[in-house]
């Protein structure tokens, strides 16, 4: 028989690790959420050209798309990033600007896998369509930034730049032009017969044979027009003004071709420099236009969910033993089950998060489970408690040799209660990280 396993670059998140992912995204939706942005959820694939408008000279679109013709013949992708996607239904559906959405969702790039960098990956991201103020520009970038800092990252560095716009970006494009074809022999393999194509994109490469070449090559920020200037500046006012440090990088470019005027990304400094965007974002403001809708400006990020976690990790912040338990109360029966039948029920019906054993086994083995499950309290039904109409309670947490403690059917719920917000950090939230 063949044993199947996950495809190569995906993986599956299982418990206790998925409890990690249930708080990120929980936290991402309350940081984004309490700002006024609506969930979006979009499918999973698209017509592939929607997917195309994001930069016919990427290696997103050149090489990694899962792209598929489907049983009636039609073009489709993979959703490798969320961008297009919305802008796809910003055109589609017209909404009232400024309209502010987010999204979590996988995305799909054939990616040689690695750490850090799979064929789906978790992206959480926002975007805002309908506004060119710069103060957007600042929002988008903070709320991103009070992600960060809401899981604990300390180590995060925060490099914004400006890519100009239809003005500007041309005439900085022919300075970089004529540069590279002063050079175009020391460039990588690619970028040797690629560069006209896209001159951007040659900042971007990580080869040292372009990185070398291009280490003295002019920059978008020296051809800022008189429109970006004062945008990028408003935007650095904005970051300063709200305390959030970042570096100025004039070699940003991204790694998608829509994006105008305010680029920027989050580096983790505790992960390997090849695989240590966490994420990124900036301003694209001819992308809905390119979709067929109306002059429209918009700006939102991407955060890579898998890498966060993995900067997590080294930071040694969000672990998993400091989830607090997700059960309040595991329900032991060996008196013939109706009491565990009946009892769970009623404790879920009551609010309580209750989990039980089943298939009558032995009351040691029972209570192992109990121990294993993680709750405070175990609730015993044997059949003295049976005769009596009571139960046992034991305090899972407890000096080994604590009394259990035994009361009325009619009274458990309360004390139940009245024992759990003695230790007010196993109720109400999922992990005592909530704050
Ligand atoms: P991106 O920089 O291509 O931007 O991806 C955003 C983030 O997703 C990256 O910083 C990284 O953390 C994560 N990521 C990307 N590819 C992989 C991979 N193969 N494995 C693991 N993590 C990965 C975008 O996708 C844009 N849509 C962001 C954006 C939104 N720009 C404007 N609005």
């Amino acid at each position: 028989m063949a044993e199947f396993r996950t495809p190569i670059g995906t993986r599956d998140i299982l418990p206790p690790e998925s409890a990690r992912w249930e708080l990120l995204l929980a936290r991402f939706a309350r940081i984004v959420e309490a700002a006024g942005y609506g969930l979006v959820i979009s499918p999973m694939f698209e017509d592939v050209e929607v997917f195309q408008r994001v930069g016919e000279s990427t290696d997103v679109v050149r090489k990694e798309m899962y792209q598929f013709t489907d049983k009636g013949g039609r073009e489709l992708a993979l959703r490798p990033e969320g961008t297009a996607s919305i802008v796809r239904a910003f055109v589609q559906h017209r909404p009232p600007t400024p309209w502010k959405t987010w999204y979590a969702a996988p995305s799909f790039r054939y990616e040689r896998a690695q750490a850090g960098r799979y064929r789906q990956h978790h992206q959480g991201g926002i975007e805002v369509l309908g506004t060119d103020d710069p103060d957007v520009d600042v929002e988008v970038i903070a709320l991103a930034w009070e992600f960060f800092a809401s899981v604990g990252l300390r180590l995060v560095t925060l490099k914004v730049n400006s890519l100009g716009d239809a003005t500007c970006r041309p005439v900085y494009r022919e300075a970089l032009r004529a540069f590279l074809e002063a050079r175009q022999d020391q460039l990588c393999d690619e970028h040797r017969t690629r560069w006209e194509e896209n001159p951007l994109r040659v900042l971007d490469c990580k080869k040292p044979e372009c990185v070398a070449a291009t280490a003295d090559a002019p920059h978008q920020l020296d051809f800022l027009c008189d429109a970006c200037a004062p945008h990028f500046a408003r935007v650095k006012d904005g970051l300063a003004a709200l305390g959030i440090p970042y570096v100025v990088d004039a070699r940003l470019v991204r790694g998608l071709d829509y994006y105008t005027r305010t680029t920027f990304e989050f580096a983790s400094r505790a992960l390997e420099s090849a695989q240590n965007a966490l994420g990124g974002g900036g301003r694209y403001d001819g992308l809905v236009e390119e979709m067929g809708g109306p002059p429209t400006p918009g700006i939102g990020f991407g955060i890579g969910l898998d890498r966060t976690l993995l900067a997590c990790n080294d930071e040694g912040v969000m672990r998993i033993e400091d989830l607090s338990p997700r059960l309040d109360v595991f329900v032991v029966d060996f008196a013939g089950g109706d009491g565990a039948r009946d009892i769970t029920f009623r404790l879920r019906s009551a609010g309580l998060r209750a989990d039980r054993a089943f298939g009558g086994r032995s009351p040691k083995s029972q209570l192992k489970s109990a121990d294993r499950s993680g709750a405070r309290l175990a609730l015993i039904i044997g059949p003295d408690e049976v005769a009596a109409g009571q139960v046992a309670i034991k305090d899972l947490r407890a000096e080994p040799g604590t009394p259990q403690h035994v009361v009325a059917r009619d009274a458990l719920i309360d004390e139940i209660r009245r024992r759990l917000v003695s230790d007010a950090s196993t109720v109400g939230p999922v992990s005592n990280l909530e704050s």
